[in-house]
Order: structure tokens, then sequence, then C-alpha cells
């Protein structure tokens, strides 16, 4: 790893990626010793809600044998009195050694990177970007397929506003996966995206239907609907529960075929579908351990900086 900052899952390189999946399978394999970043704080700055990237991070950097500085409720910040989100990154560096930050907007990741020198992980901007998840998305589906070479990987739902989606397109672009990109036209892949992928050299197809390509997929990918990113409430409930999927719908597809879901769920995976051998997306989440160990060992390790 040679990056300070975590931002984007396009500046990663495809050796970038493997250099962290490869210590997350070492850490899973054989933990680290207790006090292998014993003098090391990692600050929480989310201002937004999570349940997973929070909760995880935290407990990854205390199995490394540091500690977490939270931030906590936005409403208790000093947000709240008008503090910019630079003003507030550059006094975090001076109590901490990393920075994970969550924001509702886009390119805040980026922006905040440019105010510190302490290595800051984007957990989420916007509709942006989501890059750790990307990273434990892919350790799963290695976990599960053997490797992540000649994938067949269908994404499908909320394609416009789920960063997770644009940071595993790029990402799976890397590994030259087919990507099958299955959405209601009002929500397909912004038009940036589209490009970036295009220009590097993207197997993409886009459809309506999943029934057109379900048979194919080694993974489908399925998203949440982003209510909060909608702009008009009654944009959301027009497409609301369309691309929902049950253990039926799962009849016609591979056997080997695995189910993944950044979570959380509302409606558009039934519980159904938990019992069935295609369900992954519990143990995805329990991999965001081991992979936020790696990287944080990566990015903390002087040796690697
Ligand atoms: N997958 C994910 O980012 O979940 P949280 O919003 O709960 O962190």
């Amino acid at each position: 790893m040679t990056h300070d900052h975590v931002i984007s899952a396009k500046s990663l390189s495809r050796a970038d990626i493997e250099t962290v999946l490869d210590r997350a399978a070492e850490i899973d394999r054989t933990p680290p010793d207790r006090d292998r970043h014993a003098d090391d704080l990692l600050a929480l700055c989310f201002f937004e809600p999570s349940t997973r990237t929070h909760m995880s991070f935290e407990t990854a950097i205390k199995r490394l044998g540091g500690d977490a500085l939270d931030m906590g409720p936005v409403e208790s910040s000093s947000a709240t009195k008008g503090e910019s989100l630079a003003d507030t990154v550059r006094v975090v560096e001076g109590y901490a050694d990393a920075l994970v930050l969550r924001h509702p907007s886009e390119g805040a990741a980026q922006m905040a990177s440019e105010f510190v020198d302490i290595p800051l992980i984007n957990a989420g901007d916007g509709a942006g970007q989501h890059p750790t998840q990307t990273l434990l998305d892919l350790y799963t589906m290695r976990e599960a397929a053997g490797d992540l070479a000649d994938l067949t990987v269908g994404i499908m739902g909320d394609l416009k506003y789920g960063r997770t989606v644009h940071s595993l397109a790029y990402a799976l672009t890397k590994f030259d996966a087919r990507q099958h990109f299955v959405s209601p036209e009002s929500l397909s892949l912004p038009r940036s995206v589209r490009y970036d992928l295009h220009e590097s050299g993207a197997r993409l197809k886009e459809h309506t239907d999943l029934d057109a390509v379900i048979e194919e997929l080694d993974v489908l990918y399925v998203t949440r609907i982003q209510r909060e990113r909608f702009p008009d409430e009654n944009e959301y409930r027009q497409v609301a529960g369309e691309y929902r999927i049950d253990a039926a719908t799962l009849d016609d597809a591979r056997e080997e075929c695995v189910v993944m879901h950044p979570l959380p769920r509302v409606d558009e995976i039934a519980p159904d579908v938990d019992a069935t051998q295609h369900a992954h997306y519990f143990e995805q989440a329990h991999n965001a351990v081991p992979v936020r160990m790696a990287l944080l060992d990566l990015l903390l390790s002087e040796d690697d900086r």
C-alpha cells in the first residue's frame, strides 16, 4: 500500500487491493498480537448514520491493540455551531493517528483529506464512494469463488445513488469482471461513472430485468434503494419495492451463485433467501473486521508509510 488516504476505489490499483485482501486472509488465519498497534488511536467522524462501518472499524482498531476516538452523534458535535468540516478534521488530526470519515456530501472525503497529513479513510461520501466496503466485498467474493478472475457479477438496485456500487464497479473493472447492472432506468449508473468505466475498458451491460442475466451470475450483489438521497419522495415511491428477490427468484441461479448485499436491507432480499446456500450477506458484514484490520495495519505501520 502506498496510499496515505483511501478516498476512492478508482485510485486503488489491483496490487493495492490484493495486498489488503492477502493481509486480511493472514489475519483471519492467525490474528495479530493484541498489542500490535497499542499506541494508535483511530478517530471515527460519522456525520451520517452507520452500524457496520462504524462498529467494524472500532472492532478492527481494538483488535489491533489500539483504541477508537469517536466524535459521537453529529448533533452533539461542534458542526451544529457551524464548524466547517475542514476545521474539524484539522483539529482531529491532532488527537488521532488516522481518521475515518463518513459524510453526506459527495466529495467531502477528498476535500477533507487535503487538510490533514494523517491517513484519512472515506467511509462513504454521499452518493460518491465507499472504498473499504468494496475491499470487504471483494474479499467475500474471493473467499466464495476461490479467486477474482473471470467473475460474472450482477449488481442490482439503486445504481444511481448507491456509493457501494460505484466503488465496486471501479474495482471489478481492475479484475476484468463481466458486470451486469440491473435497475429501473431512473436509477441507472450516473453518467460520470459509466463514462469512467467505459474509459477503463469495463465489460459491462445494463438491464432493467434480472431474468435476462440471472442464470449467468457468479455473484448477485443487491442494493437498497437509497431513500435518503432522493430529492423527491414521490420519485422514491415510484421505484420502492420494484427490485426484490426471494428464494423463488434464485431457482434460475447457478447453484454456486453468491448473493451479497452491503446492508442494511429494507425489503429487497426476502427473509426466505437467508436460509439458502446463496446467502452470503451476513458473512460479508463479518468480513469487515479482518479487512479493516488489514487496511489499518498497512496504513498505520511505519514501514509502509
Ligand atoms: N454497509 C454499510 O456501509 O453499512 P452502514 O451504513 O451500517 O455502515
